[in-house]
């Protein structure tokens, strides 16, 4: 969730609750110059890992899961917060805890969902991943695909939303969460931390980027201010139900950036005040990809042991209280795909423009 902070200081005496929560916030990244935003945070993996990496007790309470995962953390009740991007076979997406949930209502929450054992967090259910493509670029590795995302918690209908390591008080969403890659080492025992990343999840799709941290563009090829316009405007990709594949490719432009008529332009996403996002004025360019090798889900996913529907530890942590700046009525303003099976009613018509820019993959 991306939500401009202001340098206002206006008094809040008499305001409700919810309209005094964006000054809050404001005035929590004005007023506290000790908190460390998530970015600026550096750990070495694995020993340099603390328990928990967000310490602070602020208007969205304490961290939920921890960072310090390892054999006694995994399984489907981990609450492991670092997670990974390696391979097709070796990845991680942000995902709930609780069964049956909506990324508007629990983004601050996240846990990591893998692929595979050996990362002190929760397994994706194999069948749960119908279509796979990773690839890597000269400045970012991704992975995107088609979920069945009932299997990872989520409401088999939610639209969705972004993750990534910023949020209006800048501690990240999930609060706390690590990326690592072995894509950025010397060899791929080594693990280095990215800093600039995002990963939407919705609509049965998504899509997670992890930019160089050495790269001099990480921060605009995985631009966190496009939280409204999912994975087609992200993450541009070719990816196919039911296809896994890994990929070399070309960069994509930067999120936002197009080029009409000669001339360089960059989309601003309205604020969701101004109501649905009725029409995009560019369609965002698909790279070309090159290399690509094929896969049978069966060789390289596993299903995990233990149900998918587990749920929360209970262990130690913070509550979390609720991430405040998130609508509890999330209405897919945060699209991380298409959205289109997701929507009925009198939303149809309000919506129909959408679904034609909001395709996160080429049919
Ligand atoms: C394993 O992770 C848990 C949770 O972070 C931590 O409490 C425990 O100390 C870790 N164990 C080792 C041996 O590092
Ligand atoms: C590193 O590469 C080797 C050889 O391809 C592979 O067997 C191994 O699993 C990889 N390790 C990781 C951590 O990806
Ligand atoms: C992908 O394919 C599966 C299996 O056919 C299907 O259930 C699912 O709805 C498809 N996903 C999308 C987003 O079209």
């Amino acid at each position: 969730m991306y939500v401009m902070v202001t340098t206002s200081t206006t008094t809040t005496t008499t305001m409700t609750f919810s309209r005094a929560l964006p000054l809050l916030l404001a005035s929590v990244s004005l007023v506290s110059a000790q908190l460390v935003p998530l970015v600026d945070k550096r750990f070495s993996y694995p020993d340099g890992i603390p328990y928990q990496v967000d310490t602070d007790d602020l208007v969205r309470g304490r961290q939920t899961g921890y960072n310090r995962c390892n054999s006694t953390t995994e399984g489907q009740s981990s609450l492991c917060q670092t997670s990974f991007i390696n391979s097709i076979d070796d990845f991680c997406l942000w995902a709930p805890i609780e069964p049956n949930s909506i990324v508007g209502n629990v983004e601050g929450e996240m846990v990591a969902w893998c692929t595979k054992k050996g990362h002190g967090a929760r397994q994706i259910p194999a069948e749960a991943l119908q279509g796979v493509q990773f690839m890597k670029t000269p400045d970012y590795v991704q992975v995107v695909g088609f979920v069945d995302q009932s299997k990872i918690n989520l409401q088999a209908d939610d639209t969705g939303g972004e993750m990534d390591p910023h949020g209006a008080d800048l501690r990240g969403n999930p609060l706390g969460g690590l990326l690592y890659s072995n894509a950025y080492g010397t060899d791929n025992k080594t693990f280095t931390q990215v800093i600039e990343w995002h990963n939407f999840i919705g609509s049965g799709f998504f899509c997670l980027k992890a930019c160089d941290p050495a790269g001099p563009n990480a921060a605009h090829f995985c631009e966190h201010v496009y939280d409204r316009i999912g994975c087609q405007y992200n993450a541009p990709n070719a990816a196919q139900n039911g296809t896994f594949e890994s990929c070399k490719g070309e960069n994509q432009d930067f999120p936002g950036v197009y080029v009409q008529n000669g001339v360089t332009q960059t989309y601003r996403q309205p604020p969701e005040s101004l109501g649905p996002i009725a029409t995009i004025p560019y369609t965002a360019r698909i790279p070309a990809s090159s290399d690509c090798a094929p896969f049978q889900s069966a060789d390289i996913y596993v299903t995990a042991t233990t149900s998918s529907a587990a749920t929360s530890a209970a262990t130690t942590s913070g509550t979390g209280t609720r991430t405040g700046t998130t609508s509890p009525t999330q209405t897919g303003n945060n699209q991380a795909g298409n959205g289109a099976s997701s929507l009925t009613g009198s939303m149809t018509m309000v919506w129909g423009v959408l679904f034609v820019g909001l395709f996160g993959y080429t049919l």
